[in-house]
């Protein structure tokens, strides 16, 4: 088989066994299987960049290159719903449909409203070509790089039957569990956390890098086809057959015969949604013949033949006790709305956060207020409204705190960012603990026994007033602090002895720099090797490592320029954690063998991956190179070598040596 046929075999394999993966939840090889077949692939397009594909399964892990989004009109404009919040008013829609077509009994389709983000996607000849953001309806954004990371989405069509150009619309949701991990990571990196998955999921479409995209895990529901020549002359068959060539349309999708199957469905779905892995904010009723559909015609922003039904807001009224203002680690102050208690979709809520001074002004609270709660797709509650007529008479409005309510120092506020922040990082007691507790973390030194209540103690007895006095600490201080015997504290003792020995990357995370998270925190680590080099990186310097925005740069500069932090990490240095990376152990040299040569690595290899052969040539004291040139010593060749490479090697008169003889040569 020519390197033309493998690849177009490994490229419909490929997309078979994602569509079974991220579709059909019915995977039939394992990860490793998929991983080298992809790793194949990746390795004849590189040797073949003539054969390249944007839509080649290679082409999902997303790119870091930067993007600007270019707009373009739809080809039929993107509409909204009419919203229903009751039976009664979906029932009442039912029957005008019926009305509207002169008495004609229409067939409907339920489906979920899916709460994420609208997508449009354009396939031409079975490709994806575009996806375009539903923008102000009339124009979108072009984000076909980062949808092309979106697993569930095919992007060659399989099965048959599709017309040659067609456009598909759907939903981009980010699924709950993805959202949690996500909040989690954000919380740790003293991010802003996104409210609901909703904005996650429309924040993550827009984003520049699509690497970043890819590795955030959204997904995508499909529920309306267009085009001119669409197989069946109605909306459920032509999801039938949209599934078929592999979307991910929803099970939920119910042909329903009658205004007692629709109010069936709504009782049904009404709490059976809290089930499912994704946000949901209603139900979506279609009239099913597209004749009908044309006959009902569209209003000025919404279709007559389909309808809205909203999920009731989780909802309910209570009294504010007072307003709070939470001091984070990173010293920024979340305003917080405490409750009289009242029960929400089975929790009982005492606080739900006002987020920041714009949030909580918009809100205009009074002391006292009757204040709404809701708990929609979102997990943490949040205050949407007030009840004017019970607000107490003479009630004052509630202020921002203009100091820090843990120190009392002033609060600053950054210009162009909403939240107001402690500048006193060395003496507020909430930023130290929580330092603490974050450097403690698993993610971070991972050292075990230290919660909230304890790092509190710690400080309050003069013990830790900064991360690194953890490492004077002994068993016999940890004893003076109330639930410590001997024991407990001889495994804190321990835990922080080990935390020696974790790498530089954590230590940098471990720190607390604003905004640097774990990821970030590996990349600048790998990038500055050691800490020194790290203390000394300018903004553009750091601006260069991937990932690294001017905020985050500005922030890490200012970080290391305080004269606090600089001892801070010095005495962590004299306490032995680690301040550069290890070089690996497998990127340690291991002969001298191929000292001066220039190697050229070309095909597919059996005993080592392409990755691996490259590391062996360097550890063995060779140069790689991608193309042969008179300064080439030997090609390395695996199977299918590109024959443009092998004609190039003969002319050069550059020796093409095998696997086996060049594990020879090395001694392996
Ligand atoms: S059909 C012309 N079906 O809800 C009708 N929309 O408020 C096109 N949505 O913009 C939309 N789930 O982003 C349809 N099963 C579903 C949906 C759905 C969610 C979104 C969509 C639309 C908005 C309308």
């Amino acid at each position: 088989m020519d390197y033309k046929e493998r690849i177009e075999e490994l490229r419909s394999e490929l997309h078979r066994h994602n569509h079974n993966y991220y579709v059909l939840n019915a995977p039939e090889i394992s990860d490793r299987d998929f991983d080298m077949m992809l790793k194949e692939l990746e390795a004849l397009e590189k040797e073949h960049p003539e054969l390249a594909d944007p839509n080649s399964p290679t082409r999902r892990v997303g790119s870091d290159l930067t993007q600007g989004f270019e707009q373009v009109k739809h080809i039929y404009p993107m509409l909204s719903l009419a919203n229903t919040y009751s039976i009664e008013d979906v029932d009442a829609w039912a029957r005008r449909v019926d009305q509207g077509l002169s008495g004609q009994k229409a067939v409907f389709v339920g489906e979920l409203k899916f709460d994420g983000t609208g997508i449009s996607l354009i396939y031409e000849h079975g490709k994806l070509v575009r996806a375009v953001t539903r923008g102000d309806g009339e124009r979108g954004d072009i984000v076909t790089d980062n949808v092309r990371t979106i697993r569930s989405i095919p992007l060659q069509l399989q099965g048959s039957g599709w017309p040659d150009f067609f456009e598909i619309r759907g939903e981009i949701v980010l699924p709950r569990a993805a959202f949690d991990r996500l909040n989690a990571e954000r919380e740790a990196a003293g991010e802003p956390l996104f409210a609901n998955p909703r904005n996650a999921a429309a924040g993550t479409l827009k984003m520049q890098n699509s690497a970043e995209v890819a590795r955030r895990g959204l997904d995508a529901y499909l529920y309306y086809l267009l085009g001119e020549n669409l197989p069946y002359d109605n909306h459920y068959d032509n999801m039938l057959a949209a599934r078929s060539w592999g979307f991910k349309v929803s099970d939920a999708m119910t042909l329903l015969h009658s205004i007692e199957e629709v109010d069936r469905f709504i009782n049904h779905w009404d709490t059976a949604r809290r089930e499912l892995p994704v946000a949901t904010d209603g139900l979506v009723f279609k009239v099913n013949s597209l004749l009908q559909q044309r006959n009902l015609g569209l209003t000025a922003k919404s279709p007559r033949w389909a309808v809205a039904y909203k999920f009731a807001a989780e909802r309910a009224a209570t009294r504010l006790r007072f307003v709070s203002f939470d001091v984070g680690r990173m010293g920024i102050i979340t305003p917080v709305a405490n409750l009289e208690p009242v029960l929400l979709s089975g929790t009982i809520v005492k606080r739900a956060s006002l987020h920041n001074a714009d949030i909580m002004k918009a809100l205009d609270i009074h002391e006292g207020d009757m204040l709404y709660v809701e708990k929609g797709g979102e997990i943490i509650p949040k205050i949407t409204g007030v009840e004017l007529p019970d607000r107490p008479a003479g009630a004052r409005p509630v202020e921002f705190v203009t100091h820090c309510p843990a120190c009392g120092t002033p609060l600053v506020r950054v210009e162009g960012e909403a939240a107001w922040v402690c500048p006193n990082k060395e003496g507020c007691v909430p930023q130290i603990v929580g330092r603490v507790e974050h450097f403690v973390g698993r993610k971070m030194m991972n050292i075990d026994g230290i919660g909230e209540e304890t790092a509190a103690a710690l400080f309050a007895n003069g013990l830790v007033r900064n991360v690194a006095d953890l490492y004077s600490l002994t068993a016999a201080d940890l004893m003076t602090i109330e639930g410590f015997a001997a024991k407990s504290a001889a495994r804190v003792i321990d835990g922080i002895a080990a935390s020696r020995e974790v790498p530089f990357e954590r230590v940098v995370f471990a720190l607390s720099i604003p905004y640097v998270g774990e990821t970030t925190a590996r990349k600048i680590a790998r990038a500055a090797k050691d800490i020194d080099r790290l203390m000394a990186m300018t903004a553009p310097e750091l601006e260069a490592v991937e990932d690294v925005g001017p905020r985050i740069a500005a922030t890490t500069v200012a970080f290391f320029a305080d004269p606090e932090n600089r001892a801070m990490v010095e005495r962590l240095r004299t306490a032995g954690v680690k301040m550069a990376v290890e070089e690996a152990e497998d990127a340690e040299p291991l002969s001298d063998s191929l000292a001066g040569k220039t190697i050229v690595i070309s095909g597919v290899f059996t005993h080592h991956s392409r990755d691996e052969y490259k590391q062996l040539i360097e550890r063995h004291g060779g140069k790689n190179s991608g193309s042969i040139s008179k300064k080439t010593d030997f090609v390395l060749a695996g199977e299918n070598m590109g024959p443009a490479k092998l004609e190039k090697a003969e002319k050069l008169g550059v020796p093409v040596i095998g696997e086996d003889e060049f594990l020879k040569m090395i001694g392996g």
